[in-house]
Order: C-alpha cells, then structure tokens, then sequence
C-alpha cells in the first residue's frame, strides 16, 4: 500500500504555523515524497483561525485529502474545528498539559481511539526558549522526534527563512527546536503508527507554489511586461515575477489601480511585448471596459484572475470558482475572449505559457482562471524543459525592410478566413501598426458602416470558431477502462482546481467497480461544446461539481448544448474533498458494494 500521510498545523494566525506547514512539506520532499498542500487563513494579519496543511504521499497525489492523520493543535480553536475529523487511528498533539488556552475531552479522545501526545509549545517557547513566536519550531522539534522527520531539513529552513532577522533569531529557533525533541525524548511514550520513510531517491522536482508557477510560466513564455495592482490572493504573482523578469529584461510595474494596470499591459503589447497582470474578482470587475479594448484592438493579453471568495471585497483569503461569468462574459459589448483554468500547480506553469501562445495566435485577450487555494498550493512539479518549451513558443512575426513580402497585404484588421490578420512588431516593422477600441475597417481607419461592422465582428468572431478542434490539448479526458461504445454509470466534467479533487474521488469509485467517463476542460470558453456533448452522451447522468453557488459552467453547458447536467455546488471558500463528490457519485448511480 501506498505511504500516504496527511500532517496538519492548525492555529491563531500570527502563531507560525504556515512556516510549520512550509517547512515539514521541505521535509518531506527532502525524502523524496510526493507532496501537496493546504493553507488557508483569514485576511487579518494577525489573529484568526488559521491552518497549514501537507499531504505526503509515494505516489502522485491529485488532492489536498479527505482529512489528516496527525494535528498539531496550538490552540482550543484548532481544537475545537478539527474535532469532528479526530478519527479512530488519528494523533493529535496539543499544546499541554501546562500552559496552553485548552485541554481535550481525554475520555472522548479513548472512546475514539484517538492518540494523544501533550508538548507544552507555548510554555516551552516562552519559558525555555525566550520567546513565544518559537512556538511553531518547539512543535517541529516535537514532530521531528515522534515521527521521523529529518530534524536537519528543519535546521536549514530555518536558516534560510530567518537569517535575515538577525542569528539571533536563528539561535532562538534551534533552541526551540531542541526543546521541542527533548521534551518528547523525556516525557512521551511512543505509541503510534506513522513514521516517515528513509529518504528515498530523489526525483528531478522543482518545489513550486501556485503563484509562483505562473510567474514562472510567464519568465518562460517571454513576458516582458507585468503590470498589476496588489490584491489577495494575486499579490505574490508579481512579487515572485519581480524576482527573476528583470533578469530577462523585463518589468514589473505596480500601477496605481487595476484599471491602470491594464492599459499598461495593452499599450506594451500594442508595442510588441507579451505582457501580463494578475488579480483577482475586483480587480476583474475594475478590467472589463480595458479588456473590451483590447477584444476590440484585437490585442493580445493575459490576465491572470486568482479567484476568491465574492462579490465585493468578500473572503479575499478564501477559495471559490465563481468569476468565470466575469471572465467569459463580463464587458459589455460582444468580444472574444478566451478563458482558461489550471486544475494544479504544474499547470499554473504549463497553461500560462498555454496563455502566451494563445494569446498571440488568436489575437485576444486570455484570461487565465486559477484561485486562492491553487495560488498557495504547493507541489513538487517536475523539473521542467525550459528550452524545449521555449523552442515551441509563438511570437509575434517581425518583418523587416529586406523580406520579401507584398506590405499592402499587411493590412492590421484584413479580413481572413480564419479571421486571423497580420499583426507585426510595431516600430521594427515598416509598416504602420493601429489599435483602435472605435469600430474599423480593414486598415484600422473608424467605421460605422452596417456591412464593415457586419464583416469585422464576423471576422473577430470567426478566429475563435475552432478553438476547440484546434486545441484538443486543453482537453483532458479520464475514461478509465471505458471500452469504445461502453456506457458508463455517470458522466462527470470538473474544472479548475474541482477537477484535480473529481479525478481522486473518481480513481476511488473506478476500484469499486464504477464505470465513470471525465472531462476536466481547460479551456473553458468559447465552451467546448463537441467534447461536453460526447462525455455527457457515454452516460445518463452528468455531473458538473463547482466550487460556487450558481453553478457557473454548469449553466454555459445549458446554455451552449443540450446537455443538462446535475449541479453540485459548494461556497463555504474552502475547496470540495474527495470524499464529498465520491459520496454524490455513489448517491447519484447507487451503491456499487455487490460489483
Ligand atoms: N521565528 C521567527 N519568526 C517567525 C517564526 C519563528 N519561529 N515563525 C513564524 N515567524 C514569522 C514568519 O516569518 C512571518 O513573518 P514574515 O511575514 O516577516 O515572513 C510571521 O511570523 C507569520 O508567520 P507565518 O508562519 O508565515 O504565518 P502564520 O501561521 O502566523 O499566519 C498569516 C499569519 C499568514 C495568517 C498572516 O500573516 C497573513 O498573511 N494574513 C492574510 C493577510 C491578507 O492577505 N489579507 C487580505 C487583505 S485583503
């Protein structure tokens, strides 16, 4: 059986255990593991429930789990939350018998069979250490011993993290963790069952969080200009792009708004660069009249959107899939957009640079929906092939002087068969480049004229027509062991961050014999309506699980086909568990136990 084991930090924010959560999923990819994990925290800076969460696993793991094995308990809060999940077989380490706000209910603890382990966190930071912020470190020191992670990964991330805040905090730190070991070595009897492995092999990964995968995405498909306004959960895009672009000769501007930010990334594409924002529901509310610009201009963009919790200023900290409405329709006018969405971290990487390429093709803006759990996820992504992939780019043609090639041709909005017009490096080219948000004609001139209007949004129209057919890679299929002709027990099409958790509870429903045919589109709109058609025709039932309360793409589905697809809708801004679209499968097909 596959080792898979789920640790988690759960806490007052302020108290550290984000760090303690960054640093255990070092650990465990020191040992070669597979990992992915959880975080969510309210928008306080201070104070607050918070939890950090690291999945482990020996095998590829698709989701964050259905619960944990071990909790680190630094508070009566986390305690209290987390109480329903404390499962026969669990342990729970909380901060006692001294010191800490809270003490468990020990005879319910034995009922349950729950495991108990009292490290006095706060008592030993403050009292032993010095210093109450080393509370999360005494917990690793405690986790180091109780369960076999290598106490040396610990010691360099707390070099690493915390040297800039002077040695002596890094002393504090190793104390911290020394008091946390010896007060396991002195004080508990070991009793339970998980230990981590020995380290293993090491596989060829980069540890990558959301956020920072698009902006590493971004640095590989040549972006040269990003320009945002700083908003939960999108900030850090910039930050982590602001670290490695100027080094590509690139910028990073913080604009005065979100408005702002996306006239700068429209006038640098206009120019000849690829340029790129990030933000996230507001400032998407803030874009629409600029991306109806730059649908117009026929200018190329992305604008990363990392969703939260709506409308307003909502749960700016929290998960949800609800601005894809905004994303696909949200201006006035009828443009063409493209959206797309990455279900995990790997491909925050990979779709962004999918985002470039189709940005510049297809000439439009593409908006690239991610969300606020998937931007603080992290992964160990394989390491990828950087000049393979930017062998593989799509870049503006540039067209000197000395080409043979017919420049009256070059008209910027010529009408097309595929709608696609010639659109060069401006100012390296000799002829003149345009961009209009009024009405034209084919050489960029206003026009008002019915049948100009007519041909021109055919033509802009018309490049989208075959999005779908032409790329069949935005399209994930999960058949199983489906047999052509096969009719399967449910139809399921997830999206987004959804459909990474849909394909865990799928593979545990396929081992009890249910037969289950999955898209998890990528690309999101235009809808690509032959494929929703042939899933949802291999079944009598389909359902679309969403991470929102209208069920957003459920109703593009209804609204571009014929489909009518079973909803299933959270929006609690926490993302679904397996376990929960395993159990609506099974309530909608019926049990499979004799199978
Ligand atoms: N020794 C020294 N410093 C330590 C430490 C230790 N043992 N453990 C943690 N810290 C520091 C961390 O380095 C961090 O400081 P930094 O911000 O300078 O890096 C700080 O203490 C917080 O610790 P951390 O582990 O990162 O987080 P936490 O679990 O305490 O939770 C958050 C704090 C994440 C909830 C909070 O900082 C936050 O970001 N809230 C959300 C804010 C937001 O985005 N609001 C939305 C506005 S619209």
């Amino acid at each position: 059986m596959a080792f898979d084991l789920t640790i988690k930090f759960a806490g007052e924010g302020g108290e550290g255990v984000i760090s303690a959560g960054d640093f255990t999923m070092r650990a465990a990819t020191y040992l070669g593991l597979e990992v992915v994990t959880f975080k969510s925290f309210p928008a306080e800076i201070k104070g607050g429930y918070a939890l950090s969460q690291v999945r482990m696993s020996d095998e590829k793991i698709l989701s964050q789990g259905d619960g944990f094995q071990i909790l680190f308990a630094f508070n009566g809060e986390a305690y209290e939350v987390n109480k329903p999940l404390l499962k026969p077989g669990t342990v729970l380490v909380w901060d006692g018998p001294e010191g800490g706000d809270f003490e468990p209910e020990f005879d319910w603890l034995e009922k349950q069979g729950v495991i108990a382990y009292a490290v006095p966190m706060s008592k030993l930071a403050k009292e032993e250490v010095g210093a109450y912020i080393t509370k999360n470190m005494v917990a690793l020191g405690a986790a180091s011993e109780l369960f076999n992670i290598p106490i040396d990964v610990y010691k360099q991330q707390i070099i690493s993290k915390f040297s800039k805040k002077g040695q002596d905090v890094v002393d504090l730190n190793f104390r911290a963790l020394d008091a946390g070991i010896n007060w396991v070595k002195n004080n508990i009897k070991k009793v339970d069952p998980y230990r981590l492995p020995e380290r293993r092999p090491q596989k060829d990964v980069i540890i990558l969080e959301g956020n920072e995968a698009i902006a590493l995405g971004a640095a590989v498909a040549g972006c040269k200009v990003f320009a945002a306004y700083p908003i939960t959960p999108a900030t850090t895009v910039g930050n982590y792009l602001s670290e490695i672009i100027l080094k590509a000769n690139g910028y990073v501007y913080q604009a005065e708004d979100e408005i702002s930010s996306m006239a700068i990334v429209i006038g640098a594409s206009f120019s000849g660069v690829k340029a790129m924002t990030a933000t996230s529901g507001p400032g998407i509310s803030l874009m629409q009249e600029l991306i109806g610009l730059a649908s117009m201009a026929e200018i190329p963009c992305v604008v990363v959107d990392v969703q939260r919790g709506g409308p307003s200023t909502g749960m700016p900290t929290k998960h949800d899939q609800a601005d894809l409405y905004a994303a696909a329709i949200g201006g006035h006018g009828d443009g063409q957009r493209i959206v797309i969405a990455p279900t995990n971290v790997e491909e925050n990487f990979y779709l962004t640079i999918e985002a470039f390429n189709l940005a510049e093709r297809y000439q439009c803006p593409v908006l690239f929906l991610t969300d606020a759990s998937l931007s603080l996820r992290a992964e160990a992504v394989p390491t990828p092939n950087i000049k393979e992939i930017q062998s593989k780019l799509i870049n503006r043609p540039i067209i000197t002087k000395d080409m043979d090639v017919n420049l009256d041709e070059l008209l910027r909005y010529k009408v097309t068969d595929t709608g696609i017009s010639p659109m060069l490096a401006p100012g390296v080219s000799p002829k003149p480049y345009a961009a209009t948000g009024l009405e034209h004609g084919e050489d960029s001139s206003p026009r008002t004229r019915p049948d100009v209007r007519t041909m021109m949004m055919e033509k802009r129209f018309r490049k989208l027509k075959n999005i779908e057919d032409e790329n069949q890679h935005l399209l994930e299929w999960d058949l199983g062991d489906l047999q052509e002709g096969e009719k399967a027990d449910i139809s399921v099409i997830a999206w987004g961050l959804t459909a990474s958790i849909t394909k865990e509870a799928i593979q545990r429903l396929r081992k009890k014999g249910y037969k289950i045919a999955a898209l998890y589109p990528k690309l999101l709109y235009p809808v690509p309506v032959k494929a929703i058609e042939k899933v949802a025709s291999m079944s009598d039932i389909t359902l679309v699980p969403e991470a929102n309360y209208t069920g957003q793409f459920a109703r593009f589905i209804r609204m571009y086909t014929d489909v009518k697809p079973v909803q299933y809708n959270i929006y609690r801004g926490e993302p679904f568990i397996p376990a929960e679209i395993e159990a609506k499968i099974e309530e909608l097909v019926g049990s499979k136990v004799n199978v």
